[in-house]
C-alpha cells in the first residue's frame, strides 16, 4: 500500500491534490474530491470579497469535513485580506503560486498549517524549502493555466525537483490518470497535482462547452499566451485565442490586459462564449475522454494505478 508524506501530512486517503482552478475551484468541487480521498482546494483569488472567501470555507465544512485547501495565486491582486481570512478559518492547508512566497510564508507556517508551493524550477523549490514549505509542486510546462518560463517537461523538473529538496515533491502538469500517478511516483514524487482533468468532471461549474472541448482537444493543439509579457499560460485553441495570439508579442500587460482580463476567462469558461473569451487547458486535454463525477474519476485512478504496479511488478528484462 502507498503511504507517502503527501498523504500523511494532508491527511488523505490517495496521494492526489486538486490545483487551483480560477474561477473554477469553489466549495462544491473542491469537497466532492475530499470525499472521495484526494485534497480539494478553494481558488480564492477569484473571489472578490473576504466574505465570499469565509462563505465557499464555510460552504465546504457543511458538506464534508475531510481536509482541504484554498490556494492563493500571487501577482494577480493584493492577498493579504483574503489569507487573513484562510488563517482565521484556520483551513487544513494552504497553496501558492505565481511568485515569491516570502512574505507570506511565515504567517501560515507559524500557524501550524502545511503550506505549498507551486514552483516550476529547483531555484523557486529550494526557496520554498527554506521559507518552510511542508510540500513543494513542481509544475512542468505541459500543464494548464500560469506556467513558468523555463520551458522544463514534468519528466525532467520533477526528477531536478526530488534531487534538490528534502521535502515532498507533487509532480504535476499534464498528468490525467492512474498510469501518470504510478509515473510520478517512479519518479521520487510523493504525489502528484491535476488541473485540467478536474475541469472535465461532473461537479466542475465549468461551461459544459468547457468540458465538451477538453473532450475534443487533443494534446497538440493546446496553445501558450502571454509568453512576450513573462507570463506564459496555456490555453484551449479557439479563434479568440489566435486573436490574442495575434497581439503578440506584446511590450507590457496593460497592451494584453484588455484581451486576456480575467473577465475574457469568465466569458468561456463559465458562460461558453468563445468568441469573448479564452480558457486554461494542458496537453492533459488529450487523455480526457469524458466528463465523469469526480468519485468516478478518483475510483479509475486508484484502479489504474493499482493495475499499473502489477503490470510493472514482473521482472522486467531477461537475465
Ligand atoms: C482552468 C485552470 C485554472 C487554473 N487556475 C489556477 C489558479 O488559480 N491557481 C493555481 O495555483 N493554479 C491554477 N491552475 C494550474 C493548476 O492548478 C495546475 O497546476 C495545472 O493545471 C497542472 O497541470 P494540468 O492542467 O496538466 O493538470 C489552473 C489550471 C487550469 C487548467
Amino acid at each position: 500500500m502507498i503511504k507517502t508524506r503527501v498523504q500523511e501530512l494532508l491527511h488523505i486517503r490517495m496521494p492526489i491534490i486538486q490545483g487551483g482552478l480560477a474561477y473554477l475551484a469553489r466549495a462544491s468541487l473542491a469537497a466532492q474530491v475530499s470525499i472521495a480521498g484526494a485534497l480539494g482546494q478553494i481558488t480564492a483569488t477569484t473571489l472578490d470579497t473576504q466574505e465570499d472567501l469565509r462563505r465557499e470555507i464555510r460552504q465546504l465544512r457543511e458538506i464534508t469535513d475531510k481536509p482541504f485547501g484554498v490556494n492563493f495565486a500571487m501577482g494577480h491582486r493584493p492577498i493579504d485580506d483574503l489569507l487573513e481570512v484562510a488563517l482565521e478559518e484556520r483551513v487544513p492547508a494552504i497553496s501558492l503560486t505565481g511568485g515569491n512566497p516570502k512574505p507570506y510564508a511565515p504567517r501560515i507556517v507559524n500557524q501550524g498549517i502545511p503550506l505549498i508551493v507551486l514552483t516550476a524550477g529547483v531555484r523557486a523549490a529550494k526557496n520554498a524549502e527554506q521559507l518552510g514549505a511542508s510540500i513543494v509542486v513542481a509544475v512542468g510546462v505541459e500543464g494548464g493555466g500560469h506556467l513558468g518560463r523555463d520551458d522544463t517537461s514534468t519528466m525532467v523538473l520533477t526528477r531536478r525537483v526530488v534531487q534538490s529538496v528534502q521535502i515532498p515533491v507533487v509532480a504535476s502538469g499534464g498528468i490525467a490518470d492512474g498510469q501518470g500517478l504510478v509515473a510520478a511516483l517512479a519518479l521520487g514524487a510523493e504525489g502528484i497535482e491535476m488541473g485540467t482533468r478536474f475541469v472535465a468532471t461532473v461537479e466542475c461549474p465549468a461551461h459544459p462547452s468547457y468540458k465538451e472541448r477538453l473532450v475534443g482537444t487533443q494534446e497538440n493543439e493546446t496553445r501558450i499566451i502571454e509568453k512576450s509579457i513573462g507570463l506564459p499560460g496555456r490555453v484551449l485553441p479557439s479563434p479568440y485565442v489566435d486573436t490574442i495570439l495575434a497581439h503578440e508579442p506584446a511590450s507590457s500587460l496593460e497592451e494584453l490586459l484588455p484581451y486576456i482580463s480575467g473577465d475574457k476567462n469568465q466569458r468561456a469558461a463559465l458562460e461558453g462564449l468563445w468568441d469573448q473569451g479564452f480558457a486554461w487547458g494542458g496537453q492533459a486535454t488529450g487523455l480526457i475522454e469524458d466528463i465523469p463525477s469526480v468519485q468516478e474519476l478518483m475510483n479509475r485512478i486508484e484502479k489504474q494505478a493499482e493495475e499499473t504496479f502489477r503490470r510493472l511488478n514482473i521482472s522486467w528484462l531477461d537475465s
